[in-house]
């Protein structure tokens, strides 16, 4: 029998809901990725996404690109909004921001989407990320649900993976939305790397001072505003945390295990991402 503090848990989540899971071999990781962005957009031109940066999009991105410059697809009537941003200077080559435009924009064929993405140099970043949330809610009680929400999992070789920077802790509630968050160690280590990499490239000074900050949406920012996710995660450092968020316990202890709160998930792995699923 449930205990009272089990029940109260219960009806705090509400109903939780199987995924869709779909398991790919690596090789097809990324096109499987991108199917989705491309068909979303040649059946709703207008269609509205919460979109995210990492390494696991990185090559889904260069296909979108790929397919925006042969014509299978078009960013120009889009609105993108970004699940996160470093409390950063934007024109810092390892931001969210210069993420996306190096990874998206730059080489769009037709004309850029409207894209919302808190930005880094806010002088109050609180401010600057409730007013984010207001945009991404105000938004929705105009057009209707975002259509489409892609989120991966981090940081890589945990077992309890966060969504955006909704970090393991009472602070990424089901009910939390954008706010400023501290970058915790475990994630700064894995992350740190991808972004000295672009400050290098780019030969950008103070390249070694990684971000103790960042802003990014809620659980509920992202389950509420939603209509459908995709999860996106690859390769074997991400298993112990797929296996979390799919077969553990709904909670903060696995932010990522929100995504059960939704009725409409699908969750796109490669090979050796789900190897550690029960099925
Ligand atoms: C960062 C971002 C997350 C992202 C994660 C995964 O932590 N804040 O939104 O999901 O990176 O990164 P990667 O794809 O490089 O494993």
């Amino acid at each position: 029998m449930a205990s009272s503090a089990e029940v109260t848990l219960q009806e705090q989540l509400g109903q939780l809901y199987q995924p869709e899971l779909i398991v790919v071999h690596d090789a097809i990781f990324d096109t499987t990725a991108a199917n989705y962005v491309v068909e979303l957009l040649q059946q709703k031109p207008t269609a509205s996404l919460i979109v995210l940066t990492g390494s696991t999009p990185e090559v889904m991105y260069s296909l979108l690109q790929e397919a925006s410059r042969i014509g299978v697809v078009t960013f120009e009537w889009a609105t993108l909004f970004s699940l996160d941003e470093y409390v950063i200077d934007p024109a810092h080559p390892g931001s969210y921001a210069a993420f996306m435009e190096s990874r998206l924009f730059s080489n769009l064929h037709t004309s850029r989407p409207t894209w919302h993405i808190p930005r880094g140099d806010a002088p109050d970043p609180q401010a600057e990320a409730v007013a984010f949330e207001a945009r991404i809610r105000e938004h929705v009680a105009q057009n209707g649900l975002i259509d489409l929400a892609i989120v991966g999992v981090g940081p890589s070789g945990a077992e309890n993976v966060h969504i955006g920077f909704n970090e393991p802790g009472p602070d990424s509630h089901r009910h939390s939305v954008t706010r400023v968050i501290t970058i915790p160690p475990e994630t700064a280590a894995v992350n740190k790397a991808l972004f000295v990499e672009a400050a290098r490239k780019h030969g950008w000074q103070g390249q070694d001072e990684y971000p103790s900050e960042a802003m990014s949406m809620g659980i509920s920012t992202i389950l509420d505003t939603s209509a459908r996710l995709l999860v996106l995660a690859k390769g074997a450092g991400k298993a112990p945390g797929v296996k979390r968020m799919l077969e553990g316990e709904v909670g903060w202890e696995c932010p990522a295990s929100y995504i059960r709160c939704h009725p409409n998930v699908t969750v796109l792995l490669d090979e050796a991402a789900a190897a550690l699923l029960e099925q």
